[in-house]
């Protein structure tokens, strides 16, 4: 499915769930959030269901969110349900990390081998505090034991903030000299209720870039946008054998590339990470619609995909994003 800008939509991206085991600094605001209910959210095989006719549009590609999506039961049966849906060609998660070591077997068997796993820091301390309470060594005993099985690619997030991990870089970057991971550094993006929290903490990828190629041999990677790479920018250190991706959401919008849209946790449509127009699926849904029906609204949320975003790093103020990152799914 082309939209209005000849950009194929082939990208779903499906929250499964605004919960999660984490409270991130950036991502879920510091008097908590006000979590959906169970019938706010849509069942599995309702989901299941917009998925496949989503495929009937071209949609090839689905990847799994949260909040936290190893959080909601039920999620390895629904992961395997998916796999098993013709025409998927791609299925991947993001996730926490926190889960990892308990569902990597599970996982596995459901045919899932793509990971995105958020990681902001590698001192204790510090991912204790940004996440308000996690436990790194579950996060990295998570990446330890996916890493064992053979998941591949495994991508670490990295959301860059000044003063927080900019002393981290490098430590980040040289984790792909040992491992095979993708490590990719994120842009803070002034999403939802944090907005206003994250002034002054934003880094931009040119500067993170800059640093690490000042300390080692950087190349980019030829060839990487055809491999799935999505919006990342890719280069690897020379001689290591692991990747380095910068996601500059902010600074080098990568909007006219964008190939996805997006399923929110409580049934809705979200065709731009940062725009809440949004299209209801869940009424319908739920009202006996045809196929068809969920078909047309598909189309609809496609034809209305904004051409790019006008989210400036430092403020979000238009209230153009409110909805919080925890619903979305990044
Ligand atoms: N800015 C940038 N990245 C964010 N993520 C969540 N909130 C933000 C934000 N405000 C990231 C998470 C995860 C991915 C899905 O999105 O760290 O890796
Ligand atoms: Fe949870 Fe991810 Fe949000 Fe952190 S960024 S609170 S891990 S959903």
């Amino acid at each position: 499915m082309y939209d209005n800008y000849h950009r194929d939509i082939n990208y779903l991206r499906v929250s499964i769930t605004d919960r999660c085991n984490l409270r991130c600094r950036y991502c879920i605001p510091k008097e908590g959030l006000s979590l959906l209910g169970h019938d706010d959210i849509l069942r599995y095989e309702e989901i299941l269901r917009v998925v496949r006719v989503a495929v009937g549009l071209g949609v090839a590609k689905v990847r799994v969110t949260g909040g936290e999506p190893l959080v909601r039961r039920g999620v390895i049966p629904f992961m395997t349900a998916l796999k098993l849906l013709p025409g998927i060609e791609d299925l991947s998660l993001t996730t926490n990390g926190v889960l990892l070591e308990r569902y990597a077997a599970d996982l596995r068997a459901a045919g899932v081998c793509r990971l995105n796993i958020s990681l902001d820091s590698l001192n204790r301390e510090k991912y204790h505090y940004i996440t308000r309470g996690g436990s790194l060594a579950d996060a990295l005993r998570g990446i330890d034991a996916v890493f064992a099985r053979g998941f591949a690619p495994i991508k670490i997030n990295v959301v860059a903030m000044k003063g927080f991990n900019d002393d981290e870089i490098l430590d980040f970057a040289r984790l792909t000299l040992e491992r095979p991971f993708q490590v990719r550094f994120i842009e803070l993006m002034p999403v939802g209720h944090t907005g206003r929290d994250n002034i002054g903490k934003y880094l931009a990828c040119e500067e993170i870039r800059g640093e690490i190629a000042r300390n080692h041999p950087l190349l980019p990677v030829p060839g990487a946008r055809d491999r799935m790479d999505g919006p990342a920018r890719i280069y690897r250190i020379d001689g290591g054998v692991g990747e380095i991706g910068f996601i500059a959401a902010m600074s080098n919008h990568f909007c006219h590339r964008c190939n996805r849209l997006r399923l929110t946790a409580d049934g809705h449509l979200r065709s731009c990470l940062f725009s809440d127009a949004e299209i209801d699926l869940k009424d319908p849904l739920r009202s006996g619609c045809s196929d068809d029906r969920i078909a047309s609204l598909i189309r609809e949320a496609i034809a209305k995909k904004p051409r790019k975003h006008k989210i400036r790093p430092e403020g979000n103020y238009l209230g153009e994003c409110g909805k919080n990152m925890s619903a979305i799914g990044g």
